[in-house]
């Protein structure tokens, strides 16, 4: 398989150039086997809200769809065969899912989520795009597959004006899981266009030592929402981690290194974009220097000579 391959502020971004043929169709189908849907969830209540700064003061605690059947978790784990994505889109507004042939081991699973979704939000199904990330590889002890600050999928910052609907995202995966963090974040302090509200995420996480942290159990499949705070997990041992995301939003998501799918026929303007170019601060410039630096900095804000070393927040 080709691949493109992308460079900027430092950072590598390979795209692989997938199948037109043998793509997938898929539309969700009425299945009596789904779990009940809790309606006085806030992950529930929230769907098809405008995003709001409120709603962290409520616990958005992922809602579980139960642990995948084993034939479908052996599928999910087949290494070598789809290629690392990053938010590629399967679903347009008022389309059936379209999956390139690469990822078919993941179709039992997609075909799961798209039966919920459709249950959990009938009538306003067909106006999301479905965005698709998949991440494996081998971790190394002591390292996080993804290096990240407790954050939140789907953050609406100054960018985004008028704000618009909430994202909401699936996700599973096989071994490390997610550390969600159950307790409400105070933000009516922080000022979106100067404060990193990621960073004070780490800082209110850490205030608690990280007592509210909960995971997902291994092949669980959740549904968090965009007040969702959560992290990746820092691996135990040397492990092979396959994992998924599936992201509704109704933005279209331009960032160069995102997967292009073509299956649909579009041309979208991808741009360069990250957290580092907005220039945002701490709100406590003193608080721990891990809690407050990018992964790939060290504690005084120069970049680690050693680029595969990270810098993980002391959330304990
Ligand atoms: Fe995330």
């Amino acid at each position: 398989m080709e691949n493109i391959q992308h460079e900027y502020r430092g950072k590598h971004f390979t795209i692989p150039l997938l199948s037109k043929e043998g793509g997938i169709e898929i539309a969700p189908w009425v299945n009596t086997d789904l779990p009940p849907i809790p309606c006085d969830a806030p992950v529930i209540q929230s769907l098809n809200k405008i995003w709001d700064l409120n709603e962290f003061k409520r616990v958005h605690r992922p809602v579980s769809l139960g642990i995948i059947p084993l034939e479908e978790q052996l599928l999910f784990q087949m290494q070598g065969i789809a290629p690392r994505v990053l938010d590629m889109p399967i679903k347009f507004p008022g389309s059936k899912f379209r999956i390139p042939r690469e990822f078919a081991q993941f179709v039992p699973v997609i075909q799961r989520i798209a039966n919920y979704e459709k249950a959990i939000n009938p009538d306003c199904y067909d106006e999301y795009y479905c965005y698709l990330t998949v991440e494996h590889g081998w971790v190394e002890p002591g390292t996080l597959q993804r290096e990240a600050p407790c954050h939140v999928d789907g953050f609406q910052g100054a960018r985004w004006n008028p704000k618009v609907r909430g994202n909401h995202t699936y996700t599973v995966g096989d071994v490390v899981p997610t550390v969600y963090y159950d307790q409400p974040f105070k933000v009516d302090h922080l000022d979106e266009a100067k404060h990193d509200f990621f960073w004070e995420f780490n800082r209110q996480v850490a205030e608690t030592k990280s007592a509210h942290a909960w995971r997902t159990a291994p092949f669980e499949l959740t549904l968090m929402d965009c007040y969702s705070v959560h992290r990746g997990d820092v691996a135990p041992e040397r492990v092979y981690r396959t994992w998924i995301r599936l992201s509704f939003e109704v933005r279209i998501f331009d960032r160069l290194g995102n997967a292009h799918n073509p299956l649909f026929n579009y041309d979208w303007e991808m741009v360069p974009r990250d957290i580092e170019a907005l220039g945002l601060v701490p709100f406590d410039p003193n608080c721990d220097p891990s809690l407050r630096v990018f992964p790939w900095q060290d504690l005084d804000g120069s970049p680690l000579a050693d680029r595969s070393h990270k810098t993980q927040p002391n959330l304990t």
